[in-house]
């Protein structure tokens, strides 16, 4: 069968067509008539497993806009982006990708660049717009629309309950993950959500990186590549001590089992739920044995906090023991509810944060140095480590064994120019993808439940407080005129989620 389309075809697809059929782009395939997989043709030592979902991915803040309309309250981060000195160049998710009103026309896209899941996230003060009690309908109201809307495209909609908007009532009124309350509170939202959305949507995932939630945003973090110095903050921007620190963490993983609890009661049955974490991890010198021991050591002392609770219902003794009177303070009945079954684990793969190899010290690992001429893509954290996308979800898999892994984000800020003809030649982003997805491909072909991935971002949007000077998406926005325009990677994206292969 032959994929080629002729240009004319692919202008139709993308939405621009005089613009791309006047352009030297590649043909890119039509939507095909049949799904990958069951055409009865061999994808080949590249091809993925059948029903492997090819997705993207977004959050609320960074592309709804529509910060104060329709009864949504005040979110932490709108708060904090109005706050003068906090965001690259004064930028605000005010009006963001205007996504709120356009997500007809951005749901078409996705459809065109042949995505097949889409995940996004719920706006909690969208919902609740005093954290708890009285529920905004007409909030409530949007995501609905937009499910509907994606169902009819055949896009599956996997939703995320949390990715940083936390109501600012919550803040000013319990010190935020601070307080247990702030737990409490993220359950009952959870499940009043589940409850009108999952007669449609089969996956939730309960909150989006721990690590931003609770230390970013409680204390800052510091990142050393390429010889700088890469200083974190981000809202709500307190500064805490180790021990109010560890009980912050502590109330964002019981915000996540209360919220699996509420979930499961209030949700259709069958509904799956998971966590999406920036789960750290570390690479192997070297693919053999005592050096992928190395590696799980490492990686399962880099997720003391967060997966590990969840995973085992337990906090890791060695952590305990050392936190002293720092440690976090927690009933054995939080600890049945932190570790409560899940569904799946979603994690997002950017950076290894160690490189390690075999060691007889007693931790089992000696860190190896990166060195200060590795290469790293364009924002400032960003190590290049295109084996991360086959270590984490091998590392998750051999120390938890969990029975799904959905890779929740993958993907890379560029320049992206746009060139005379009006196009973006992503070169680099493309380059990224292809070959993060050869090492996606190298885990399913070894058995790894690795059952999903999705590209962040669907499109351009904001990034956090390097505002809009990050550009992450497959799909250029223009933030002046909210012009969208697949990159060269969207196209790349569309033929190998057709071919269900690497291409
Ligand atoms: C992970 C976060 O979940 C997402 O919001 C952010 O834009 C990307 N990393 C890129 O930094």
């Amino acid at each position: 069968m032959s994929h080629n389309v002729n240009r004319r075809q692919f202008s139709t697809l993308t939405g621009g067509a005089a613009l791309l059929a006047a352009s030297g782009l590649p043909a890119v395939a039509q939507t095909p008539p049949v799904q990958s997989g069951t055409t009865g043709e061999t994808p080949g030592a590249r091809g993925f497993p059948e029903g492997f979902l090819w997705g993207v991915a977004t959050a609320a803040y960074q592309i709804e806009g529509a910060w104060n309309e329709d009864g949504k309250g005040e979110s932490i981060w709108d708060r904090y982006a109005h706050t003068p000195g906090k965001i690259k160049n004064g930028d605000t998710g005010d009006v963001a990708i205007d996504h709120y009103h356009r997500y007809k026309e951005d749901v078409a896209l996705m459809k065109d660049i042949g995505a097949k899941a889409y995940r996004f996230s719920i706006s909690w003060p969208r919902i609740f717009p005093d954290g708890t009690g009285q529920l905004n309908q007409k909030g409530l109201d949007f995501y609905d629309r937009l499910v509907d809307e994606l169902k009819a495209a055949d896009i599956e909609p996997f939703a995320t309950l949390y990715h940083w908007d936390l109501p600012q009532v919550l803040q000013d009124r319990y010190g935020g993950w601070q307080s247990a309350e702030t737990a409490k509170a993220f359950g009952e939202y959870a499940g009043v959500v589940a409850k009108a959305l999952s007669d449609r949507v089969g996956h939730f995932f309960t909150i989006n990186e721990f690590k931003q939630v609770t230390e970013t945003a409680y204390r800052g973090v510091e990142l050393h590549v390429q010889g700088e110095t890469v200083r974190l903050m981000s809202a709500p921007g307190i500064l805490l001590e180790d021990g109010p620190l560890n009980q912050v963490r502590h109330h964002a993983v019981l915000g996540h089992g209360l919220a699996v609890q509420a979930i499961r009661a209030m949700g259709r049955a069958g509904t799956k739920v998971g966590p999406a974490e920036n789960m750290g991890h570390a690479l192997p010198v070297i693919d053999s044995p005592e050096h992928v021991k190395a590696a799980e050591a490492a990686t399962k002392a880099l997720n003391i906090y967060f997966l590990g609770p969840m995973l085992e219902g337990r906090y890791d003794e060695a952590y305990l023991t050392a936190a002293g009177k720092d440690a976090p303070k927690f009933t054995d009945e939080e600890m049945k509810i932190i570790g409560a079954p899940v569904d799946f684990v979603g994690i997002n793969v950017y950076i290894p944060l160690l490189l390690v190899m075999a060691s007889d010290e007693p931790q089992g690992y000696r860190e190896v140095p990166f060195s200060l001429s590795h290469p790293k893509m364009f924002s400032d954290w960003h190590r290049l480590s295109p084996e991360s996308q086959y270590w984490a979800p091998r590392l998750l898999h051999s120390i938890w064994k969990p029975k799904e892994i959905y890779i929740t984000e993958n993907g890379c800020a560029a320049s992206d120019e746009v060139a005379a003809d009006g196009n973006i030649y992503d070169s680099d982003r493309l380059t990224y993808l292809r070959n993060g997805m050869m090492w996606q491909q190298r885990a399913t072909a070894e058995g790894i439940p690795l059952k999903g991935s999705f590209v962040w971002s669907a499109m351009d949007n904001f990034e956090w407080i390097n505002g809009y000077g990050d550009r992450f998406g497959i799909v250029h926005v223009d933030f002046k005129t909210q012009k969208r325009t697949p990159k060269l990677s969207a196209q790349w994206f569309k033929e190998a989620a057709w071919r269900n292969a690497v291409v």
